[in-house]
């Protein structure tokens, strides 16, 4: 791992209680030099949460205020839990993330569909990313707000978050969380969204495969919660397919306002659902929450993404070639 890919980002700074400024110059990025005033939290897991802050006075900067949103990691420290390692990996990948959906064009626009990273820094308690912030919120509270958005509405959505894994793929990164609270809406109309939080990414090429049990259970694969694949093995390894498991369920959750292993009307998944589908011999899906809203395309496609076997999922490529994209849609 390249220590100086992160360093660049990095911005030595006081802390206080409401304030944050930042000592050494930074990078000439907007949102990593000057004074900033924390004006409020965000709660997330974890005991992480995210603070916005309002930009109070950069030299050189006038116009309306600046704002950006601060993911705050607790440091564990003890031996047993030292999460220094894990930091860092986290930052790596929101750097590549960054760098791998840039082009010379979405350069001049400032518009990527990763949220973009600013800085970071640290105290001795937590270290703190600075990010873009995004407005709007999160798809998770969208979809509540706005429940059933409509076929056309999924399709985009969903076309954009693969764009972001075709990049992350190449990139040889997996994002490992993919979520509701993890997708921000960008534009509302037109829909645009970016996928934040590189927390539990990891690049594939600093080792052969992954292992650790990370993201939330509602949202993990079953190789990732170490469950049974479909020839009844235990797996303990698996790869970037995680996050087409992940996406199928949020797909679900947009087209039916309900977790596919969940009630009706609820975005959680229950346990005894999730095993019995794992267990039943078929190995299809019941998309029965599905029924009457959605195309047989669609259909196929959430079934495709939530494929037991991570090698009969397609890969985000394949998943933008699927039929669902390209036909017109007629809910059966
Ligand atoms: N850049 C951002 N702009 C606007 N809101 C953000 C931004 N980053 C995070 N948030 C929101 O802040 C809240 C806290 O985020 P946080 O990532 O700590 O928790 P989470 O997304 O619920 O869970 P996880 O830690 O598993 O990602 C969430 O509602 C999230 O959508
Ligand atoms: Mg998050």
């Amino acid at each position: 791992m390249s220590d100086q890919e992160i360093d660049l980002y990095y911005v030595d700074s006081a802390i206080g209680d409401d304030t944050v400024q930042h000592i050494s110059p930074g990078r000439s990025i907007p949102g990593s030099r000057g004074i900033w005033n924390i004006v409020k939290f965000l709660p997330g897991g974890n005991g992480d949460d995210v603070q916005v802050q309002n930009l109070l006075y950069e030299p050189g900067v006038v116009g309306p205020p600046l704002c950006r949103a601060v993911k705050r990691i607790v440091r564990q420290k003890s031996p047993a839990r030292d999460n220094s390692l894990m930091i860092k990996r986290s930052l790596l990948c929101m750097t590549r993330a960054n760098h791998s959906v840039e082009t010379e064009t979405s350069k001049a626009s400032n518009a990527i569909p990763v949220v973009r990273m600013l800085c970071w820094y640290h105290d001795a308690f937590y270290v703190y990313i600075a990010m873009e912030y995004c407005a709007i919120g999160n798809l998770r509270d969208w979809i509540h707000d706005y429940p059933f958005p409509g076929e056309t509405w999924a399709r985009e959505v969903t076309k954009q978050i693969l764009s972001v894994l075709v990049e992350l793929n190449c990139s040889q990164l997996a994002h490992r969380n993919i979520k509701p609270s993890n997708i921000l809406i960008a534009s509302a109309l037109p829909i645009q969204i970016k996928v934040s939080d590189f927390h539990n990414a990891k690049w594939m090429a600093e080792d052969d495969g992954l292992r650790t049990q990370v993201g939330n259970l509602d949202y993990s694969a079953p190789e990732v919660r170490g469950e049974r694949d479909h020839a009844g093995r235990v797996t303990t390894e698996y790869n970037t397919s995680v996050d087409m498991w992940s996406l199928g369920i949020v797909l679900h959750e947009i087209l039916s306002g309900s977790h596919p292993f969940g009630r009706p009307g609820h975005p959680r998944y229950s346990e005894s659902r999730y095993q019995e589908y794992l267990g039943s011999d078929s190995g299809q899906i019941s998309l029965s929450l599905l029924e009457g809203n959605t195309s047989q395309y669609g259909k196929t496609m959430v079934a495709y993404m939530l494929s037991r076997d991570p090698a009969a999922r397609p890969t985000p490529l394949e998943a933008l070639g699927d039929q669902w994209f390209l036909k017109d849609i007629r809910p059966v």
